[in-house]
């Protein structure tokens, strides 16, 4: 828990809520000293000296006088290894059955006594003592792998882990799942286990709402991503390599992973970044299509408190010319907080009040917590104590939380039955005239004024039908309640694409939908973090997120909020959002050049509706994220690789916020090509640093010299806008024609761009290539 939520558990301890999480959390204290075995003395083991080795599809199994290792390659450069029988099943974080191994791929004996498995793609070199390295087809070195180490209960029971690991002096890590503190993840210990900071956090406060055992490394040999599909708790202390450390020798850089329970395997991705995200896409799945309506501005608060209020909103954009596509009711339209009921008195008529904002083309998306007040005659609870949907303790007894209804249950979404059970529930929300949820506190979250908000470690979970306790279960419990929302909607609405987005979930979410910031404080530096979470999950295969546009708490002030929104207009999910004690959102509270600014990024992230659609139809398709860093096309660029201060959306556009106060123009990196300035048409030539004009009005966008962006044209039809390429030089991009919702195949349209005789030609190429272009061309940057 962070200093604000320490402050606030403190000063509400002694109001009815405050004593009430105290009794829980000490009840889970004492449920965790009774159930949970005590730690006794343990026996350290290693793998020791290799005995021998059987060959297998795609690697085989290497034998040591104390463990074996399994290592298994599959196409597209992907490797999977497991210590002491671990192999790839079961997995929450696999869409569906592991790859296929390489049947070309096999296990061979290496010098001194080790053994190698050499691929297209890559080779891995297995010590005699239980080292695995990995190399690149050119010899290169891109992770290597220490021998891991044990600690067994001497009497038997669940081992801890430890697994060192060194990637190359220049290394950079990325990843974790969402890291406030990132992109780039510096020196320091980051833990596994999916936590509620428990009030506005920012880029100190760590873990948050998802981490994930996922690395993305980047360096000179190569990128790669490394995946310990483990759902316990844990550790990782990383530390970046010194190039010319001491006496002129590079000192690597290193990964520690301490893990307390759980299997030791890994699963390793290696190639461009491209093909990394697109084959880590290929094992957990591909992120979920949102309807073109969630590409669209979306405005959220805790505590509208009324139906008046919401029209009132609503009304003060429209009214205003400002286009809005959703509104978000936070838990104060419940009946008492409680999940999948209505306030009636304040809310009397929702399925009346959503038909009418669908006529102003805004949607009404909905809060949906976990956790059911447990109240005999409360609906929810009743039908969820009917299926046996609720999480109980080693004595078979319901165990109990605090949350905003006051003590509740919990389902257990790791058992398939609840998830079913759950999905149903969801009707009520569609009655209701919801498009879209927004699952919130399902870390999940128990109030406590110390230790873990959440359930005791020792509560009894299905997993489905293994069982097990909520050591190994807490880190999935938001990612099989995703799973529960989507299934659900699918059933239930099958002509629509589900949209759902979660704040807490793990490697694999994507499948369900997107997530969000959670509770950014207001500050500049909380703008920095809205960028980094979004950034890091994107490299951790969750394309779809934003962050809440001007901060979860108190009242930003007018730049700060014009600022906050700028960013927040080019990144997947845009959406302002705030606490119930914290300032006002709209765009009109803040004055008239804050209007005007915020109205000038509404009308571009319409105009640009067709560029993010296409993004959203390519991370389905490859796994690319909307918003990628810098060095997304070009990891060899030491200066991309450190700069964190902007990023590419897609492949045509480098964004360069501004996420300092007072400045009125900022330096850009641009990576290698000519890049135009789309406000002023200036023309640079990356790579280098520029020095932009970033007035208050407007942030640095720029666009790729030969790119074509498909955007909405005056008359609302379809454009396709040509950045001119540098003369001698080609270009191209891509289209995505989507139906805006539904399941139709939607076709890839591909086009080139080159100068003949002065003039910028566009052609389609791929598939379709002897089509005309088929849209009108603007053509816009200077004439080569
Ligand atoms: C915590 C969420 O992060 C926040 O977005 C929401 O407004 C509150 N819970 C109240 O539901």
């Amino acid at each position: 828990m962070n200093g604000d939520g320490l402050v606030r558990s403190v000063k509400s301890v002694g109001s009815v809520r405050g004593l009430r999480a105290l009794r829980s959390a000490l009840l889970r204290r004492r449920a965790d000293a009774r159930d949970l075995p005590a730690r006794g003395p343990e026996r350290a083991r290693v793998p020791g000296a290799v005995t021998g080795a059987e060959p297998g599809p795609g690697g085989g199994v290497v034998r040591f006088t104390r463990s074996a290792l399994e290592v298994r390659v599959s196409g597209g450069g992907t490797v999977f290894w497991g210590w002491d029988g671990a192999g790839p099943e079961p997995s929450y974080a696999l869409d569906g059955r592991a790859p296929e191994p390489d049947g070309r791929a096999a296990l061979e004996p290496d010098k001194d006594g080790g053994w190698r498995v050499v691929s297209e793609r890559m080779t891995v070199v297995i010590s005699r003592h239980g080292a695995v390295e990995v190399r690149t087809p050119g010899g290169g070195v891109l992770r290597r792998e220490l021998p891991p180490r044990w600690w067994e209960p001497v009497g038997g029971g669940r081992a801890r882990w430890v697994q060192r690991s060194e990637v190359a002096a220049d290394a950079r890590f990325f990843g974790l799942g969402g890291r406030a503190a990132g992109p780039r993840l510096r020196d320091g210990s980051y833990r596994l286990w999916n936590t509620d900071p428990g009030g506005g956090f920012g880029p100190d406060d760590d873990p948050l709402y998802i981490t994930m055992p996922v690395q993305l490394v980047v360096a000179d040999a190569g990128t790669h991503l490394a995946f310990y599909d483990n759902t316990w708790d844990g550790r990782v202390l990383l530390r970046e390599g010194e190039e010319g450390a001491g006496s002129g020798h590079d000192r690597p850089g290193g990964s520690e992973l301490r893990m307390e329970g759980g299997p030791l395997r890994c699963w390793m991705v290696a190639g461009t970044p491209a093909r990394v995200l697109a084959g880590w896409t290929t094992l957990t799945g591909a992120p979920a299509l949102p309807p073109a309506w969630a590409l669209g501005h979306q405005h959220a608060r805790w505590g509208f408190g009324s139906e008046r209020e919401v029209r009132r909103i609503v009304a003060g954009y429209t009214g205003r010319g400002l286009p809005l596509s959703a509104l978000h009711l936070d838990i104060d339209h419940y009946d008492a907080h409680q999940v999948f009921t209505v306030d009636r008195s304040a809310f009397p008529d929702l399925p009346r009040l959503a038909e009418d904002l669908a006529r102003d083309g805004v949607r009404l998306v909905s809060i949906v917590d976990p956790a059911v007040k447990a109240e005999r005659g409360n609906a929810v609870y009743e039908s969820g104590l009917a299926a046996g949907a609720f999480v109980k303790d080693a004595q078979g007894r319901e165990v109990r939380g605090q949350v905003w209804p006051g003590e509740c249950a919990y389902p257990d979404f790791t058992d398939p039955r609840t998830r079913a059970w759950w999905g149903g529930l969801y009707q009520e929300r569609l009655d209701q005239g919801f498009a879209g949820v927004w699952h919130d506190m399902n870390e999940p979250v128990s109030f406590a004024p110390f230790g873990d908000a959440t359930l005791p470690r020792s509560a009894r979970h299905d997993l489905e039908g293994r069982g097990g306790d909520h050591r190994e279960a807490h880190n999935v419990y938001g990612l099989t309640m995703a799973r529960a929302g989507h299934e659900g909607l699918r059933e239930l609405r099958s002509e629509e694409r589900p949209f759902l987005f979660s704040r807490s979930g793990w490697a694999g979410m994507q499948r369900y939908g997107g997530t969000w910031s959670g509770d950014v404080s207001t500050g500049w530096p909380g703008l920095r973090a809205s960028l980094a979470l979004v950034l890091g999950l994107g490299l951790c295969g969750v394309p779809y997120s934003g962050p809440d546009v001007g901060g979860f708490t108190g009242s930003p002030s007018p730049e700060l909020y014009l600022r906050w929104f700028q960013l927040g207009a080019w990144l997947p999910l845009f959406r302002t959002h705030a606490a119930k004690w914290a300032g006002r959102r709209e765009p009109w509270e803040f004055g008239p050049a804050v209007l005007e600014g915020a109205r000038a990024a509404l009308a571009e992230r319409r105009r640009l509706h067709p560029y993010f659609m296409t993004l959203a139809q390519l991370a389905r398709l490859t796994g690319a994220p909307y918003a990628r860093p810098l060095w997304w096309g070009a990891p060899g660029d030491r200066a991309l690789r450190d700069c964190e201060d902007a990023f590419l959306l897609g492949d045509a556009l480098l964004v360069a916020p501004v996420l300092e106060r007072g400045a009125d123009r900022r330096p850009v990196r641009l990576p290698r090509g000519r890049w135009y300035d789309t406000a002023t048409g200036e023309v640079h030539e990356g790579p280098g640093q520029v020095l932009l004009p970033a007035p208050l009005s407007r942030i640095p966008v720029l666009a790729r010299a030969g790119s074509v962006i498909p955007v909405q044209g005056e008359d609302g039809g379809l454009e396709l806008e040509v950045w001119a390429p540098a003369a001698g030089h080609t270009g191209g991009g891509l289209l995505v024609r989507d139906a805006g919702d539904g399941w139709e195949h939607a076709a890839v349209e591909r086009f080139s761009t080159r100068v003949v005789k002065g003039e910028v030609v566009v052609e389609r190429t791929g598939a379709g290539a002897d089509a005309e272009v088929g849209h009108p061309v603007r053509v816009r940057g200077v004439a080569p």
